[in-house]
This record gives structure tokens, sequence and C-alpha cells, in this order.
């Protein structure tokens, strides 16, 4: 008598890609796009039969210059300024990732702010919040000094200053979300709705600090998500590299005119490093966040911390909207500390584990004083001003484990406040 064998089936709550089914060896049109975050990051615009030899790990194409089939025919790629098979690969991923049309990549995210920025002309107004990546407000700046298009920077904290703020020459809306160093959290929804309810204008989101593992601007109406990949993306802090993402596919015309004539594309190689990191994206972004969580906590409970700032502790201001809009935050953290500038300097340079140096997102924990680094050129008034003091300290969480990295702190704190 055979026994019984109970059928296998999926567990309930998984949701089968009906693709899945299909009798065709082929991997068919769109079939990532129903898959989940990880199998996107493997697969997507990576398949095999897309390379020469089957290879499994797309190669790099080193070359510059393809040859032409006859004299009036060239192939699919002519010259590498234009389009490059290992870029291609990589943009076909990191479109994947936002279950978006297109993806362009640049030689770094102020490369591709830039590029953004020129689909400006000179009558045109860009509203920016004021809590930007200090990088991108120097270019605005640049931009401002030049006359080259109306800037307006704008509170996005407060409620209608954007709407007020919004002129019929308003073509552009730059923010983050969230924040640099002080991790405030803005209704994504709002502003895209406000924005778009008040003509033709496009909202660019700089997502960077959250990757489209955590947080897909997109889907929340924004128009082009733009990227540092120097940062999580990469997360091997090794490569220097920008990306935008978008569904319309006139502006990603006009973009991709700018990536090949102002030539401000990444080389293969970079485009190969930063492929294989997408890889590991969700892993590494999952561990992040139970260091950075577990870190933060353990300040939040400290008696000489005075603020924690992190978007996952409950004592955060927007905590619910930020859960709302993303499905998880990073290992950047923002804390305040009762003492002055003395105790800042004691704590960096006595911790070990923790590197001084700007930047984030990488595997590396970095520590970071926004007073004198990312906005080490401005006025100490207008940065009081905005909460930039010299108490406030950032810091990257990496991926070393986390018990080191709190009794790296715990010895860096009882140094700067050794107990009287
Ligand atoms: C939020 C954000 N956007 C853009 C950039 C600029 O990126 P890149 O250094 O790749 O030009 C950075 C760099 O730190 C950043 O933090």
């Amino acid at each position: 008598m055979s026994k019984s064998v109970a059928p296998v089936s999926a567990p309930p709550s998984t949701v089968l890609n009906p693709d899945f089914s299909c009798s065709c060896t082929d991997v068919p049109d769109k079939f990532w796009e129903k898959c989940g975050f990880s199998t996107r990051a493997i697969h997507a615009g990576q398949e095999p039969v897309k390379c020469e030899h089957n290879t499994i790990v797309p190669p790099i194409f080193g070359t510059i210059n393809f040859k032409w089939k006859s004299s009036s025919a060239q192939g699919k790629y002519s010259y590498a300024r234009q389009a490059n098979p290992t870029r291609e690969m990589l943009e076909a991923c990191l479109a994947a990732l936002e279950g978006a049309k297109h993806a362009l990549t640049f030689s770094s995210g102020i490369g591709a702010a830039t590029a953004i920025l020129s689909l400006l002309s000179s009558n045109d107004h860009l509203i920016a919040s004021v809590d930007l990546y200090e990088g991108t407000k120097h270019l605005l700046e640049n931009y401002i000094s030049r006359n080259v298009f109306e800037v307006t920077f704008v509170d996005f904290m407060f409620g209608d200053n954007l709407n007020r703020a919004i002129k019929t020459n308003t073509k552009m809306i730059w923010f983050e979300s969230p924040t640099n160093p002080l991790l405030k959290v803005f209704d994504i929804s709002k502003i895209a709705r406000m924005s778009h309810d008040r003509g033709t204008i496009i909202v660019v989101q700089d997502n960077t600090y959250l990757t489209p593992y955590f947080q897909r601007p997109l889907d929340y109406g924004v128009d082009i998500s733009m990227y540092s990949l120097s940062k999580y993306m990469n997360g091997h802090s090794d490569v220097i590299m920008g990306a935008a993402v978008l569904n319309d596919s006139d502006l990603e015309k006009k973009l991709r005119y700018t990536q090949t004539c102002t030539g401000i594309i990444p080389s293969p190689y970079d485009c190969y490093l930063v492929s294989r990191s997408l890889k590991t994206l969700s892993i590494r972004l999952e561990q992040h966040q139970r260091n950075s969580i577990e870190v933060a906590k353990y300040l939040e409970r400290h008696q000489r911390i005075a603020r924690v700032l992190h978007p996952g502790l409950r004592s955060h201001p927007q905590y619910e909207l930020f859960h709302h809009q993303a499905k998880g935050h990073s290992g950047i953290i923002s804390f305040r500390h009762f003492g002055g500038r003395h105790e800042t300097n004691i704590i960096l340079s006595t911790v070990k584990i923790f590197t001084l140096a700007e930047s984030l997102g990488g595997y590396k924990s970095l520590i970071g004083l926004p007073y004198m680094m990312s906005h080490g050129l401005l006025d100490p008034f207008l940065k009081e001003s905005m909460g930039v003091t010299e108490n406030l300290i950032t810091l990257s969480v990496g991926l070393e484990d986390p018990q080191d990295l709190i009794a790296d702190l715990e010895c860096a704190l009882t140094k700067a406040f050794p107990r009287q």
C-alpha cells in the first residue's frame, strides 16, 4: 500500500507568479516584475542568455567601440559613451528594483543631479527643500550665482510653505526624506499631489538614504527617484556613481541625451561592481537596520545623550508617517549629547571601530561631525539655527557586530563624561 503524501502547496501568504508555470524555456518578458526584491536584484537584466556564451555572471565590456556590420549598418552598439552592455544591464536591474520603466546611471550622484537639473530652462523655477545634502545645495547655489534658473529654498516641515512657493514658472521640486543629519520625514504623496495639482512640475526625490529596498518614491507620485549609488546601493565604499529612475519616457529620452552628450557616464568596471553589490543589498540593509536600531536604543538609554534621531524609534516625531511610506530604515543615526565641542572631540578621537570620515552607507561604521564636515563651510550662526550644533554627531552604522559598536561608543562616552 502506498503511503499517502500530502500535496506540496505554497504557504497561503505566497502569491505565485503565474509565469512560473508557462511551458517556454526562456524567461518571458516582464517575468522579473512579479518577483521579490532580492530575486530582481540577482536576475533582472542579467539573464545568462543576454550574454555571449551564456555566462552566469554578466561580463565587463571594457571596450569603447564596437565593430560595424558594414559601412552603412552599425550593430546594436557603436561607441561606449552612447551605450555599453555592462551599463545597460545595471540600468535594467536598477529599474526593476523600483518597478520602474527606466533607469540611467551617471558618473556620480552629483552627476545624476546635474543631468536632472538640465531638464530646466532659463526662465524656470525650482523649489528645493532647505534640508538637502550640502553637495546638492552647493550645486544649486552655483546655478543661482550664474542666473541659470530661479531657485527657492523652502522648509518642507511647515504645512503650506511649499504650496505658497509654487509659481507659474515652477518646473521642479527637489527634496529628500528622511533628511540628513536631522532625519526629518516629509509626506511624499502630499508633496507630489500638491505639486502636480499646480502644474507640469517634475517632482524629484533623492532616495539615497533608504534605497528602493526600503522606500519606492515613484509609488507615491514622485517623477524621478535620484540616487547616489556611492552609498548603500554599492555599499562597499569603493565606487562613486549616481542614478535617475523614472517611468516617464519623454523625460528618459532627454536624460539619455544629456548622459551621452555631456559624457557624465560611469565606467563599465564600476557598473560591474555596483551590479555585484546589488545582489546583497537586501541582506545588507536588513543588517544595517538591525544594528542601527540596537545602537540607537543604547544611545537613547544613555544618561549623557539628550536626543537620538532615528525614524525606527517610537520617539521619532514622524514615526507613523515614516512607517506608512517606508519599509524600514538604514544605518543613519544622529544624536545630541549634553556636552559641547570638548566632549565631541573626545568621542571622535576615542572610538576605535567607528572611523571619523565623511559619507555613509558602507559596511564599515563611520562617525561624523556635520558642524565641521558636511556643513563646515556654513556660517556658525546659520548652522546653529538649523540645529547643526557642535554636539550633534552622526553615525553611519555598518555591518560589524552591534555589541562591539555599542562597546566602542560606551568607552568613548565614558571618557567624554567621566563620573564626577
Ligand atoms: C543624499 C545624497 N545625495 C547625493 C550625494 C552625492 O553623491 P556622490 O558623492 O555620489 O556624487 C550624496 C553624497 O554624500 C548624498 O548623501
